[in-house]
């Protein structure tokens, strides 16, 4: 579809999903705001992500670490020494790219290539840029309140090693045994060099994230590593992300992570550009419980109970990004459907379960009381139980195709005949269908509806 992401951003921003970040003042780059139905979103899917993994499993349990860490921890985990990209500098306008951007190089080299042919002794092809500098991606703050005497400390850019640090005390504090998990939901900074494609690549953003802790042998490690591949892409398939836009790849030796003894992406096929990738399952082994150790002089490891062998033991990590899973559920769900008289409605069928507001409710006209009473106490009856809009604007045509815009599954309106026989007029989002629905019976209908899994 032409311009896809285009029309993305704008009913992002249009209908209240993301904003850019601190937009009256320009704006600051890589930074995105989620508005009224965007919070929702992304909460549903964090809601959802937590429920699968954890709170449906006895194996996995969840933490809520700090943000700030002790600076230690990022030397041990070696963020401050390798946690870098290739950068390079374009010699006619500086701008600084990503060396392993290939299409970014490409497209940019396009746009100076007038100029460059212009001048004779100018860059050619091989010197148009810089060498390829290594640039941290830490993000730097300061604590402290007297001058000079500040402490450096990091954003943290991954969330999982507010798990690492934690290994021993959740074992200490739960009746978790090998192999477990640990999950956590949290933001993450980056001093990314090209933030870009919507909210994809940005400097401040969300990840969610298992580390699971197994013994160390190299068959377990290929098996959990198959295993949570599996379990990942099950969930976005469960949740509608349509199959043929997903697929995983391997990551070759040297694209590998520092901590990382093998890795696998899972992408999904974007509008900008193709395959990318939005969650990678990680072999990270015993990497970071040993640095840790080592750096803190703390023991982690575990004794196996029955054994009683004492391990450090390995960790196969499921990591994914929050915003660029809430990017591609909305991309995915985003369609264009035909109607009759060259008409077209643009409607997110996004799962129920994802959907901002599950339910709208509307008084057919905006100027008489009495349906205002029974649709407002219909509103109030359902907003206990579901996310639910009111809109009284505009026609009823008006209201549907903005419902449709959001998302939304039901949008029920209470018209003259409902105060006459106690029933309102449901319309389901994918199907326009109409129904007539007793009032009493309104909510389990809703209930039912919401329950069935498939949407498409
Ligand atoms: N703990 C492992 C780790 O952080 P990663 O592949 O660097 O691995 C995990 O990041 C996920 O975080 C990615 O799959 C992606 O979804 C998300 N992510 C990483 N950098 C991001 C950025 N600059 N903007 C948005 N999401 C990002």
């Amino acid at each position: 579809m032409e311009n896809l992401m285009e029309k993305i951003v704008s009913l992002a921003k249009r209908r209240g999903f993301i904003y850019p970040g601190s937009e009256i003042y320009g704006g600051l780059g890589g930074t995105w705001d989620y508005g009224p139905a965007g919070v929702e979103l992304k909460n549903n899917i964090k809601r959802e992500w937590w429920r699968t993994f954890v709170q449906l499993r006895d194996d996995v349990v969840g933490i809520d670490a700090a943000i700030l860490m002790n600076p230690k921890v990022w030397e041990a985990s070696g963020h401050l020494e390798s946690f870098t990209d290739p950068l390079v500098e374009c010699k006619v306008c500086h701008e600084r790219l990503r060396a392993d951007h290939e299409d970014e190089i490409k497209e940019h080299e396009k746009r100076h290539q007038p100029r460059i042919d212009r001048i004779e002794t100018g860059p050619k092809e091989k010197d148009f840029w810089t060498e390829p500098q290594k640039f941290n991606l830490m993000v730097e703050a300061s604590l402290g309140v007297i001058e000079g005497k500040k402490q450096t400390v990091y954003l943290r850019g991954e969330i999982t090693q507010g798990v690492h640090v934690n290994f021993k005390n959740v074992l200490d504090s739960t009746r978790i045994k090998i192999p477990f998990g640990i999950a956590q939901v949290g933001k993450a900074f980056r001093n990314e060099i090209t933030p870009g494609n919507f909210t994809f690549r940005s400097r401040e953003f969300e990840q969610f994230e298992i580390q699971y802790y197994i013994k160390p042998d190299e068959k377990e490690g290929k098996k959990w590593f198959e295993y949570w591949k599996n379990e990942v892409i099950n969930w976005y398939l469960s949740l509608g992300i349509k199959k043929e836009n997903l697929r995983f790849r391997d990551h070759t030796p040297d694209e590998r992570a520092h901590y990382a003894k093998d890795a696998c992406d899972l992408e999904y096929n974007s509008p900008f550009g193709g395959w990318k990738e939005f969650q990678g399952i990680h072999h990270r082994a015993d990497w970071d419980l040993s640095r840790h150790s080592k750096f803190s002089s703390e023991k982690l490891t575990y004794t196996d109970p029955e054994t009683k062998k004492e391990f450090t033991p390995w960790d196969i990590e499921s990591s994914g990004g929050v915003d660029r899973a809430t990017l591609f559920f909305l991309i995915d769900a985003y369609e264009e459907e035909k109607l009759e008289k060259d008409e077209t409605r643009v409607v997110l069928r996004l799962h129920p379960k994802l959907a901002p507001y599950k339910v709208a409710v509307f008084p057919l006209l905006a100027n008489k009381q009495e349906l205002i009473n029974a649709a407002k106490k219909i509103y109030d009856d359902l907003k206990i139980e579901f996310m639910t809009a009111w809109d009284d604007r505009g026609n009823i045509g008006k209201r549907y195709r903005a419902q449709d815009e959001v998302g939304t599954p039901y949008c029920v309106t209470i018209d003259f005949e409902s105060l006459e026989d106690n029933a309102v007029t449901v319309r389901d989002r994918d199907s326009m269908k109409q129904e007539r629905i007793a009032i009493s019976e309104l909510k389990n209908y809703l209930k039912n509806e919401l329950q069935k899994t498939n949407t498409r």
